[in-house]
């Protein structure tokens, strides 16, 4: 699914047979229409999980629980964000006959994760790696070196068919493959050195949503409804 005003991308993985399902970076705003997409194909969620602490939209995974009681919520033990699943690295997080893997990627945030499905040959790589491009560095113990590290020695190292799914696409575009990637991504064929300049010079505006975003991330979503409930 997809959410225009932050071009996020939220996936629903589900197992056909047991239909119990997962979700990854669901968007607040959304959580009705993902509700009723997981009803109406008889699914259970499970999980609602994250890849990082976003600080360009409010995760639905606070919503989503009390919407479809039984879900849990997670997010790397790394993030410093609440929920009820801490992932530490290679934990799996598994849905009927199906699993994901937490395979770290630091980098745009301290606490990124790549969720890799490996017998389904694809991964969902939040904003670590983008279609041609990567999450920036500038904010939220981000670093240019480690997220080229990130990349290089965990998601290029993925086999190359594997198909990757990211957080974010701002140009239409839907998946992309670790072949792809390490032959096409323009920033990340580069040298570590010229990744690093690249990177410290992108000169980006603040993020519009991260002084909303980040605390409200940090209590799974639910800042403002805890806030609102004070007044
Ligand atoms: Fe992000």
């Amino acid at each position: 699914m997809f959410d225009p005003v932050s071009s996020t991308y939220t996936y629903l993985l589900a197992d056909v047979n047991d239909k119990t399902a997962i979700l990854i970076d669901p968007v607040i705003e959304w959580a009705e229409r993902d509700k009723s997409i997981i009803r109406e194909l008889g699914l259970t969620l499970k999980y609602a999980v994250n890849t990082h602490m976003h600080a360009d939209h409010i995760t639905g995974t606070g919503r989503l629980k009390s919407l479809l009681p039984g879900c849990q919520s997670a997010i790397s033990r790394t993030s410093g964000a609440k929920a009820d699943i801490h992932l530490n690295p290679n934990d799996r997080i598994s849905f009927g006959r199906h699993c994901i893997r937490v395979l770290p990627t630091p980098g745009h945030t301290e606490g990124c994760v790549t969720y890799v499905c490996d017998e389904q040959g694809c991964a969902f790589t939040g904003d670590a790696l983008l279609i041609r491009g990567c999450g920036r560095t500038d904010f939220q113990g981000g670093s240019a070196e480690v997220l080229y590290n990130s990349v290089h020695k965990r998601i290029f190292t993925l086999p190359e068919n594997c198909r990757l799914y990211p957080a974010h696409d701002y140009n239409g575009r839907t998946m992309t493959t670790v072949a792809e990637e390490k032959a096409f991504n323009p920033r990340l064929t580069k040298s570590l050195n010229e990744f690093v300049d690249i990177m410290n010079n992108l000169n980006l505006p603040y993020p519009k949503m991260i002084d909303k975003a980040v605390p409200a991330n940090k209590l799974c979503g639910l800042y403002e409804v805890q806030e609102e409930q004070k007044l």
